[in-house]
């Protein structure tokens, strides 16, 4: 009877649940992850990518695609890709975050010759895809503010066949993402909070960018997935567990906000009390996130306490009765799973990290020392399952190190 309405409906009401889905989302990489995976699915597109703006430039930062990566792991390669385009006319993804407006394109090979972009093949070419339909739709925030485009790539027809994007297909995903931009302000909201946490410690510890954190939290959330799917976890889980662990991550040497510089910008190495000291960040860390009102809290409180035990029960704080007692002194360390595997994660991300990167203290390490440390480490240091899952994902890894290199030093800082 009202087979037409019925269908609208059910229509919205996908919408509707895909949107409450996101509202969950605390981080934002994961939300813009899960926008392009919905609004694939909205469209029947086979692939597609989004570009950030990240200092007045495209950044190219996430890509799925069915037909080249049946396997997470391989994409995540690419999605770390390190590829930079002008928000200007001159590209489609340019121009759409400069204009603010939609675009289909049914062709990108025979783009009408009046139009100021042209399609970038780059993609194309490293690769063996071949791009045809697009849609491109910016992603604003109700302000208005552009923070990037999504670039949704061959709709494909029940016979697998690539086809040109439908303006019905563009009114439903520019609506999906403008509700999601809400959830996308939060995340913002979030981040650009976890930032200026992570800047008032930073001020302290000079080497502590914002880089090593993305770095770090990235390539623990690739390591967790990895295992995750070792173990069979549940997918659903797994994108909730990767979330709050990229924010948790950030966070995890928030605690040397109350180290005195003296120790902290040391170039020297330490003395014993001095390292005695320094060893209380991770109880510092814990006091900030002790009454968690929400999950990525409490792991955050789980990381900034644990990060620096170890797999043979050789790190510290150890277990602490009471970590806001007068007197506190560090325990014997946590031993294996004793040790939340947030944190087992964590230790050996920040390591890495540590080794292959300069310090105050420092220079960086040769990386095969620091791949020989890592194995060598492997029941000692690290729970070697993760030390294994490392190595299998190393490709990767090294895509993230390359993504958030350090800057070029400049001569106007301090
Ligand atoms: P961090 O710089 O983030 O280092 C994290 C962890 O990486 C260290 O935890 C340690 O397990 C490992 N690591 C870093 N550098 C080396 C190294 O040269 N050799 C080896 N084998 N491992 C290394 P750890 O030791 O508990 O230190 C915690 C934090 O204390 C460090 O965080 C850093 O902020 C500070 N720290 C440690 N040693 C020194 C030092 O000699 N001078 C100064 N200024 N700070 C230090
Ligand atoms: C995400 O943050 O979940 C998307 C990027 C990734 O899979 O690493
Ligand atoms: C860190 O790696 O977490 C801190 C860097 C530093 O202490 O130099
Ligand atoms: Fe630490
Ligand atoms: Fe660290």
């Amino acid at each position: 009877m009202k087979a037409k309405g019925e269908k609208v409906s059910d229509k919205s009401k996908i919408i509707l649940e895909k949107l409450a889905r996101l509202h969950q989302i605390k981080d934002l990489h994961s939300l813009l992850d899960n926008i392009l995976y919905e609004s694939r699915v909205l469209t029947n597109a086979d692939a597609g990518s989004i570009f950030l703006v990240e200092n007045n430039r495209l950044k190219f930062s996430y890509i799925q695609n069915d037909t080249i990566f049946k396997n997470d792991i391989l994409c995540n390669k690419y999605i770390y890709a390190n590829h930079e385009i002008e928000v200007d006319e001159k590209s489609i993804a340019g121009y759409v975050a400069k204009t603010g407006e939609p675009l289909i394109i049914d062709d990108v090979y025979h783009i009408d010759k009046r139009a100021p972009y042209s399609f970038n093949a780059y993609f194309d070419e490293i690769s063996t895809y071949r791009t045809k339909s697009m849609l491109v739709v910016p992603l604003k925030t109700m302000k208005g503010e552009v923070l990037g485009a999504m670039e949704l790539i061959n709709s494909l027809n029940k016979a697998g066949k690539p086809i040109p994007f439908s303006l019905d297909y563009q009114l439903v995903v520019v609506q999906f993402a403008n509700y999601a931009t809400l959830a996308i302000e939060r995340a913002f909201i979030l981040r650009d909070m976890v930032f200026k946490m992570i800047k008032l410690s930073e001020m302290r510890d000079p080497e502590e960018t914002q880089e090593h954190v993305e770095r770090v939290s990235t390539y623990a959330i690739e390591i967790y997935q990895k295992w995750a799917e070792m173990h069979n976890v549940d997918k659903a889980e797994v994108a909730y567990y990767k979330d709050i662990l990229r924010i948790a991550t950030m966070l995890h040497d928030i605690g040397k906000i109350g180290i005195p510089d003296t120790i902290l910008k040391k170039k020297a190495g330490l003395n014993e009390r001095e390292y005695e000291t320094i060893k209380f960040h991770t109880i510092y860390g814990a006091q900030l996130f002790q009454n968690a009102k929400s999950d990525w809290e409490s792991m955050a409180s789980e990381i900034v306490m644990n990060h620096h035990e170890k797999w043979d029960g050789t790190g510290y704080p150890g277990k602490i009765p009471d970590i806001n007692a007068e007197d506190i002194s560090i325990e014997e360390g946590k031993k294996g799973a004793e040790i939340p595997l947030s944190a087992r994660i964590v230790a050996l991300a920040d390591v890495y990290d540590a080794l292959i990167n300069q310090r105050v203290y420092k220079s960086p390490w040769e990386e095969d020392k620091v791949l020989y440390f890592m194995k060598e480490q492997s029941g000692k240091h690290f729970d070697p399952e993760l030390v294994a899952v490392f190595f299998e994902i190393y490709g990767t890894i090294n895509a993230i190190r390359n993504r958030w290199h350090k800057p070029v030093p400049n001569p106007d800082r301090e």
